[in-house]
């Protein structure tokens, strides 16, 4: 593994530029993820010592430079506190600007690093926390250490002026399909926060388990968070037995949400609480059965059973209703209990009221929903869920909250100020933004991080592959659209397959790294080469502070397909200067094998294709085994 920059003593360093004919100033490596916006380093360190201090001048910077200290004392060992006070020689120090500089904005800041110390200035307390974390990530590879480690703990010389060239930067994390107790959510907006993020959208409820206590409704969460216990293979897990104790799942008390709320605002992250409806309601169905059309009252909070059938081009049909009835106003008033109490605990301006995957078919069966089309005069049983969701925005209004919905809300007339998070690839984003709506970007082909990272022999194989240079190349501002409508964007992470949160981070980097640089930094900063180097260190970085993730990124690419009646294969290797090589003659492929250069013709005959990456004679990806009936297959 390449040895990172911040672990050279300055001497190394001064050597290697010596080596390398001399660098510009600017064109120091770094391990800054995402790229900061300038970022230019001079000669020289400063030392953090046991007798540096860490200054505040505004008591607003304090949770700030806690976080600092404290993850300075167990790395070094000291014992570093708060104290405030104007810079002064050996300090790290926090500042607010009086006068805001309108090149920051609210999460920009600067950071000087000389001599005399460490200073990051800031307008807002969101700047300050970032010019933290680049001071942490410009420290050596140890600061990540959770025991006391003997170092030269230092901090290159440089100058960064840094701010986001998105205001939203979001992770969604679906808490229903699988539940994570408080304290791992906790830990997945802190590592989040890291990069950069400042958007946590908790999908907090769906049909396999209602999270989040509402007060007027108890049994949302004494029915609807508990499940038949199941393992393996969601989807193909066994139905709900007659009798069967529901003992699988939990929820958040709104204690537990304050409390998580507050600790996602001392890291910069505001949190967008989910609410599924109509369709993804099973869980609540389950709770009060009376809230769908079928009124079933044998539903069941869902396992992982199949409950649905999928056709393709989007199409389906649940085979279990678990959608609320849009015509019973009933409906509208358990809507109105929900949001009153979410908009009271959660500070965001948003709820996010889903929309997605919404199967008409029980509408379309059903005397009082054509009654309603009837009465207002609808032609199509998609104007309901317009219907549905204007409704719903007016109720989130007289909460003073604002509505944003899966793409879906497009379809069958969308509500008046809706934002739409478009997920089923950019067009709905696009169709919105020319429609004056707002937008957030999460298109599947970029950043659906439940995907497969690698080839389907190598991963619990699922329906679709997101490999890490894809969500690098992806750009949130589609040609034509204006970028005013696009606030930002976001990876989301459904959980059907993730069952622990070693797992969840396993699923969301490296990906998430790549997509910090995609919704923060310039444009014209973004470098694949530069960002795989800093990759490699920040899996340092990540084996020190214990957080998983995944090397599928160095496994190759497998690309079959039939030319004049022939089976060639081309392989892809997307981290530089890597050599592939592989073998068809049933040996085990190794150094010594055929390195990859041209597409491979594939004889006909009992042959498999074995393929691995390589650097510098060792391998470094994972080997991957296929027949030819495999390959032949994967042509069509
Ligand atoms: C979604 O992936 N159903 C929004």
């Amino acid at each position: 593994m390449k040895k990172p920059f911040s672990t050279f003593k300055a001497g190394a360093f001064a050597l290697l530029l010596l080596a390398s004919g001399g660098l510009k100033a600017q064109d120091k490596p770094h391990n800054v993820i995402p790229e900061p916006v300038k970022i230019s380093t001079s000669k020289g360190q400063f030392f953090v010592k046991s007798s540096t201090t860490i200054l505040i001048q505004q008591e607003e910077a304090r949770t700030t430079a806690e976080l600092l200290a404290a993850r300075l004392n167990k790395a070094t060992g000291w014992n570093f506190t708060v104290k405030k006070g104007p810079h002064q020689p050996n300090a790290i120090s926090f500042s607010l600007h009086k006068n805001p500089v309108d090149e920051l904005g609210k999460e920009g800041y600067n950071l000087e690093v000389d001599a005399n110390g460490a200073k990051v200035t800031a307008n807002q307390t969101g700047g300050l926390f970032y010019g933290m974390q680049s001071i942490l990530q410009l420290l050596p590879t140890e600061i990540e250490s959770n025991t006391a480690v003997k170092k030269d703990w230092t901090i290159p010389f440089v100058k960064i002026t840094d701010y986001p060239r998105f205001a939203w930067r979001g992770i969604m994390f679906d808490v229903s399909r699988h539940f994570f107790t408080k304290d791992e959510v906790k830990r997945f907006i802190d590592v989040m926060a890291r990069l950069k993020y400042n958007t946590f959208h908790w999908h907090l409820t769906d049909d396999n388990g209602w999270r989040i206590e509402i007060k007027s409704l108890p049994k949302l969460t004494e029915v609807g968070a508990w499940r038949v216990p199941r393992i393996g293979k969601f989807n193909q897990l066994d139905a709900p037995k007659d009798g069967e104790a529901a003992t699988d799942g939990g929820f958040y008390t709104q204690e537990d949400i304050k409390e998580v709320i507050k600790y996602a605002s001392d890291r910069n992250v505001t949190i967008v609480p989910e609410i599924d409806v109509p369709g993804h309601s099973m869980a609540a169905i389950a709770a009060y059965p009376e809230l769908s059309c079928s009124k079933d009252p044998k539903t069941k909070v869902n396992p992982g059973s199949k409950f649905a059938e999928w056709y393709g081009n989007g199409k389906f049909k649940m085979l279990t209703d678990n959608t609320l009835n849009p015509s019973d106003e009933k409906v509208y008033e358990f809507l109105d209990k929900v949001f009153t109490e979410v908009a009271a605990l959660f500070p965001n301006p948003y709820i996010h009221v889903g929309g997605d995957e919404c199967y008409k078919g029980f509408w379309e069966a059903d005397a009082n929903c054509q009654a309603l089309m009837q009465k207002e005069n609808m032609k199509h049983v998609e104007e309901l869920q317009g219907y549905f969701m204007k409704r719903v925005e007016k109720i989130l209004k007289t909460k003073g909250k604002k509505l944003l919905g899966w793409d879906e809300i497009l379809e069958g007339g969308i509500a008046p100020e809706a934002t739409v998070m478009s997920w089923r690839g950019i067009e709905g984003g696009i169709e919105a933004a020319k429609l004056g709506h707002n937008v957030v970007m999460t298109p599947s082909p970029y950043v659906y991080i439940d995907f497969m990272q690698s080839d389907r022999t190598l991963e619990p194989p699922i329906y679709a592959t997101l490999r890490l240079k894809k969500c690098y190349d992806f750009e949130p501002i589609p040609e034509g659209v204006d970028g005013k409508f696009i606030l930002g964007g976001q990876a989301n992470l459904w959980t059907e397959g993730i069952p622990t949160l070693a797992y969840a981070e396993y699923m969301t980097y490296p990906r998430c790294w790549a997509l910090s640089e995609v919704y923060w930094s310039p444009k014209e900063k973004k470098n694949w080469e530069k960002f795989v180097t800093k990759m490699e260190n920040h899996f340092d970085r990540a084996d020190l502070a214990g957080i998983n993730y995944a090397r599928s990124a160095y496994d190759a690419a497998i690309k079959p397909y039939m030319k004049d009646g022939k089976l060639v294969v081309e392989l892809e290797a997307e981290i530089p200067n890597l050599t592939i090589h592989y073998s068809i003659d049933d040996t085990v492929p190794s150094k010594f094998s055929p390195v990859y250069k041209d597409p491979i013709q594939i004889p006909e005959g009992p042959i498999t294709l074995r393929v691995n990456t390589y650097r510098n004679g060792k391998p470094i990806g994972r080997m991957i085994t296929l027949s030819r009936e495999e390959l032949v297959k994967r042509s069509k």
